[in-house]
């Protein structure tokens, strides 16, 4: 028996994907609502009550599915929520931070780990806290890059510009001399690849797709079976977000929407 009831998940633009992928290749059946508030992009770039009210809009449309659980897959969104409480739902809210920290903690010998995030979720310390609250004697160092979102937005992740912007985010890092870095940005997996060639084997990355997908999936225990569908919500241009989603490797879209920004 099919249980219809979708996961909803939301994110700025394209970064949410990552988490979709990893919540795929675990849940290979479990139908996905997800929007993508393109409209107001980038949220890093706002003000912690900015991106609250934007996230708390995304929730109450995503409530309209009537979903089984619904996943922030966007660590701004869960720095704003950090700083102003979060929404009370019918259904849990998944996040990024807390099983990112203990992945970040775990990847750790030295104590020495990077965060990097939107500049909101940088200056929020949404991670270092949960970080702390873990190992009390880790030095963090949480650093914004903000050129990096627009770049993935652009289509350009695999492109030159993106390692050289991403070689310029890892300075910090480097100076600080971390063995672990948080992707504290869903969009960031996608530039992974530079992250791993910048830093070398000697620095884990977390990605927080994949601990925030492994939550998920423990609360949703399976119950889904036969071809999942995909609904696409989005607030700006849906066909160009739609192209963009298919050269990252996205899952092929059931059904596209196109929604009026609020
Ligand atoms: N992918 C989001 C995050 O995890 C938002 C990026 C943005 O819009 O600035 O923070």
């Amino acid at each position: 028996m099919r249980a219809r009831k979708p996961v909803a998940m939301y994110d700025s633009g394209l970064g949410g994907l990552t988490v979709l992928a990893a919540l795929r290749a675990l849940e290979p059946s479990a139908d996905v609502v997800y929007l993508a508030d393109t409209a107001h992009l980038p949220y890093g770039d706002r003000t912690l009550d900015d991106i609250a009210r934007l996230a708390a809009n995304n929730i109450s449309r995503l409530l309209e599915h009537d979903p089984r659980l619904i996943v922030v897959a966007c660590g701004s969104s869960c720095s704003a929520f950090d700083a102003h409480g979060w929404p009370s739902a019918p259904v849990p809210l998944v996040g990024l931070v807390e099983h990112s920290a203990r992945a970040a903690v775990d990847a750790s010998a030295s104590g020495n780990i990077g965060v990097v995030a939107t500049q909101a979720t940088a200056k929020s310390g949404v991670f270092g806290r949960a970080i702390r609250r873990l190992r009390p004697d880790a030095r963090v160092v949480e650093a914004g890059a903000p050129a990096l979102v627009p770049i993935v937005e652009a289509g350009d992740a695999r492109e030159p510009r993106a390692a050289i912007a991403v070689a310029q985010a890892c300075k910090p890092f480097e100076a600080a001399h971390c063995d672990a870095l948080v992707l504290g940005c869903t969009h960031f997996p996608l530039l992974q690849e530079w992250f791993a060639q910048t830093l070398g084997p000697g620095v884990k990355l977390v990605d927080p797709a994949q601990t925030c997908a492994q939550e998920a999936a423990k609360l949703l225990l399976g119950g889904a079976s036969g071809e999942a569908r995909l609904i696409v919500e989005v607030t700006g241009d849906a066909e160009s977000f739609a192209r963009h989603a298919a050269a990252l490797g996205a899952p092929p879209i059931t059904e596209l929407r196109q929604l009026t920004p609020r």
